[in-house]
């Protein structure tokens, strides 16, 4: 039977493999690595180094490839998703059916960990749900952007005994979640947080986490927001790309 490995590559830092991800990644006989978007070059290279680095056997082969986008010009937002994951099932499905020879194992890298705003795991069990080809699979779990995050602030995630809330961009528009002090939002193009009344809330942000383009910058939301604007806005700029990821915090 084909084996496929969903394996969680951390949020950035090569070091955030962990040794299961290690032995899993010395199993591989075929990764596929799919980015998309501007950043694509970055995050493939280093999908590849992480091969390069921890693989005894360098007899393996890599296959990439483009991820479909979202047809940013629909206006039925969960249609443009449906449609767009549709598009990636009968990527992934083509892939696992000509790469991945009977005995062989296929391994798709993932960024950050595969439970958190990830659909590999769902477009797995979509090809096995449907006529695709048969396979058996196993998750190896991953440092999140939200781990790589706290830690980087050296700031705990929750305060003692309270909720926390992982949302994104999109939904923070509608205004901070109700009963949660602590919110970390990722996926978040517009500056959401711009919109909320910022008296009591801090802020812990931080982009390109883990990279040698780290930025990090904390503080309360009235004192740091331009700057975090500002900041964003250039690196962007520099870049061609962002990834960031903050913690809003009601300090009780
Ligand atoms: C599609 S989600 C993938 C999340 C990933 N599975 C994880 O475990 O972190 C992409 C979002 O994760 C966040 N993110 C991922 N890596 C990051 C990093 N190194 N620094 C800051 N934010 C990051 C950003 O909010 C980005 O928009």
């Amino acid at each position: 039977m084909k084996k496929i490995l969903i394996i969680g590559i951390g949020a950035g830092n090569p070091d955030y493999i962990t040794m299961q991800a290690v032995k899993a990644l010395n199993q591989v006989d075929v990764f596929f690595i799919l980015d998309k978007g501007p950043a694509k070059e970055k995050l493939t290279r280093l999908r590849k180094d992480i091969c390069e680095q921890y693989i005894t056997d360098p007899n393996y082969r890599v296959v990439e490839a483009t991820l479909p986008e979202r047809d940013r010009h629909q206006p039925d937002y969960d249609q443009a998703v449906g449609d767009l994951n549709d598009a990636k099932q009968a990527l992934f499905a083509q892939l696992i059916r000509d790469e991945v020879a009977e005995d062989q194992c296929g391994a798709f890298l993932v960024w950050g960990d595969p439970s958190l705003y990830d659909s590999t795991i769902r477009i797995l069990d979509g090809i096995l749900a449907a006529d695709g080809p048969v396979f058996e699979y196993d998750v190896i779990p991953g440092i999140t952007s939200v781990q790589a995050l706290t830690a980087r602030h050296k700031v705990p995630l929750n305060q003692i005994g309270r909720a926390v809330e992982i949302t994104t961009g999109r939904r923070l528009l509608r205004g901070m979640p109700e009963g949660v002090d602590s919110v970390v939002v990722m996926l978040d193009n517009n500056n959401a947080w711009r919109q909320l009344p910022d008296a009591d809330l801090s802020i812990y942000w931080g982009a390109y986490i883990g990279t040698p383009d780290e930025i990090l910058i904390s503080g309360k939301l009235a004192e740091v927001g331009e700057e975090i604007e500002r900041v964003r806005t250039a690196a962007r700029e520099a870049n061609g790309w962002i990834m960031d990821t903050y913690l809003l915090r009601r300090e009780s």
